[in-house]
């Protein structure tokens, strides 16, 4: 198979997020903290109908229905998230019945499991099966997703939720330049999962963000190293001349012999259109893309231009360990990639921005928005994507992406995902009130509600309004609803509300938890 990666995505986030301003200020932190310290604007939760595996089913049926797949067509099926349901039933498993009510049980592939990089693994192992020789011909489905949540402190506004579908398979609009990998794998307790009596992890927050950035180095040196090009045709012509001996007469001859040179050209930041990387906040996204200018300022590379050396000189003797603990060079490689991180990252963060790190999604959440903001550009670009999971494992790793051919192509994937749509209906109208509501709204539950009046209705409503729907889950609603999934992680025999009033239709979500455990799941 040629050509082989995704074709087809769908996202799904949950429409119950909280603004991080609003956090804030509820946290005690210091104004600005969440919003510029960490570069965060919104993060979304699941409340009690919701979780992983409601996600999961709502992404992969809208995939299969919006692309027109049918599900006999799947025969991989890998699925990455660290959101621990149970300890042996694969999430996959949950979704067999979407596939087996059609006949198909025929389908490889279980759960994919290293904190945010079991996604990448997924994918990875989706790619390989369409290109090995056990491939049946029919499409791999990859499907990360998880809930991101922390105990209270300063990890927790680092959390979301999401679930990314992908449909595998070749001539793909994003296919995977498969050479072109890197790789770093290593043990470090950086963030982790030991008590299996909660959904929290512990985590070393420093120590995330360096081992996050050492083995974006790692990756990016691999991924340098293995990027030799293989275009270059040469011909050359060879004279030929025996001097002869005694017994026979001289020759000469020539011919032209055309070869295929391997060209060791060296990668740098100007051979990618895009990068992607694994958002945990967007901070972290600011300063790994200063890292990689740095890397290639280190190898005296194109991408860096005078401005950016002159910054950049002051730090050229530091060592390894000295250049990741250097806040003044951290500063100086920001500031020196701003240019190039406005053109080739900042259209890739909507969506982490705005729903926060969903683990094994964020990579391909921020794909997402790269393909919802400059889909009708992207053809013939390469995009370079990192993606990150703490413990730790990390690849590097590139991609071509083609217009393609409907409903394979960027564009209709673009319409399909809905982005704008999804985001924005968030803050949906919901409620169209008298003034006494008003009054009585702003001045108790809805403190922090914006008001907003619509000029455009008829005068005979009298005064009317509305109010967003983020304004229903304050800071407070937020953490209360995680107090109560810490009560719900690992227990049996509870009916939930069953309130699905704020899902769209389609959308599923958990009625119940059996006395043995057994999820039970509706659909709106
Ligand atoms: N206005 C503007 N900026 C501010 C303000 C303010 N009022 N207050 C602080 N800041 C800045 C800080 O200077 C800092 O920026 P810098 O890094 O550019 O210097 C940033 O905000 C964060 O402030 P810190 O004090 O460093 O934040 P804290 O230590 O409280 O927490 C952390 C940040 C460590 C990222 C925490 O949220 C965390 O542990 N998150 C989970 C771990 C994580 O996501 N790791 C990433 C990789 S692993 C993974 O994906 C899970």
């Amino acid at each position: 198979a040629k050509n082989v990666g995704i074709l087809a995505m769908e996202i799904y986030f949950p429409p119950t997020f909280v603004q991080q301003e609003a956090l804030e200020a509820h946290d005690g932190a210091s104004k600005g903290k969440y919003t510029i310290g960490l570069g965060q604007d919104g993060m979304a939760f699941c409340t009690e109908v919701e979780d992983v595996i409601s996600m999961s089913l709502t992404a992969v049926t809208s995939l299969l229905e919006k692309y027109k797949i049918d599900p006999k067509q799947i025969g991989r099926l890998e699925v990455g998230s660290e959101t621990v349901i149970d300890k042996s039933k694969s999430i996959k498993t949950f979704l067999m019945p979407i596939f087996e009510e059609r006949g198909n049980t025929d389908i490889e592939g279980v759960d994919s499991t290293n904190a945010c990089y079991g996604g990448t693994a997924a994918l990875l192992n989706c790619v390989n099966w369409v290109e090995s020789s056990s491939w049946d011909g029919r499409y791999g489905l990859v499907v990360c997703t998880d809930s991101a949540v922390y105990a209270e402190g300063p990890a927790r506004p680092t959390g979301g939720a999401a679930a990314i579908a992908m449909l595998i398979g070749p001539d793909a609009p994003i296919s995977f330049e498969s050479k072109f990998r890197g790789s770093h794998m290593s043990h470090a307790y950086d963030f982790y999962k030991p008590n299996l009596t909660s959904e929290y992890p512990v985590v070393d927050g420093r120590l995330s963000q360096t081992c996050y950035l050492m083995a974006l180095d790692s990756c990016y040196k691999s991924f340098c190293h293995k990027y030799v090009r293989t275009e270059v045709q040469e011909t050359v012509s060879i004279f030929l001349y025996d001097y002869g001996s005694q017994f026979s007469p001289h020759v000469a001859s020539t011919f032209d012999y055309r070869y295929e040179r391997l060209e060791g050209k060296q990668f740098s930041l100007s051979d990618a259109d895009y990068f992607i990387f694994h958002s945990p906040y967007n901070k972290l996204v600011q300063k790994s893309f200063a890292r990689l200018l740095f890397n290639d300022f280190l190898r005296n590379a194109s991408s860096v231009d005078a401005i950016a050396k002159e910054k950049l000189g002051p730090f050229s003797t530091l060592t390894g360990d000295e250049s990741f603990q250097s806040r003044e060079l951290e500063k100086a490689s920001q500031q020196a990639s701003k240019p190039l991180y406005d053109a080739k990252v900042q259209p890739t963060t909507l969506v982490p921005k705005q729903v926060g790190n969903t683990y094994t999604a964020s990579l391909y959440a921020a794909f997402a928005s790269l393909i919802h903001n400059k889909h009708s550009e992207l053809a013939g670009k390469r995009v370079v994507l990192f993606s990150y999971g703490s413990g730790l494992t990390a690849t590097m790793f590139s991609l071509r992406l083609h217009e393609g051919r409907h409903p394979f192509s960027l564009s209709n994937i673009s319409t399909v995902m809905h982005v704008a749509g999804k985001l924005e209906s968030r803050h949906e109208v919901t409620l169209a009130l008298s003034v006494l509501e008003i009054i009585k709204y702003s001045s108790t539950t809805m403190q922090n509600s914006k008001v907003i009046p619509l000029p455009a209705m008829p005068l005979s409503f009298g005064f009317c309004c509305v109010i967003q729907h983020d304004q229903l889950f304050t800071p407070k609603k937020f953490v209360e609803t995680l107090k109560l999934m810490e009560n719900r992680y690992g227990a049996k025999d509870f009916v939930t509300s069953k309130d699905s009033s704020l899902l769209s239709p389609g959308t599923y979500y958990l009625t119940e938890v059996d006395s043995m455990y057994r999820r039970f799941y509706a659909q709106k």
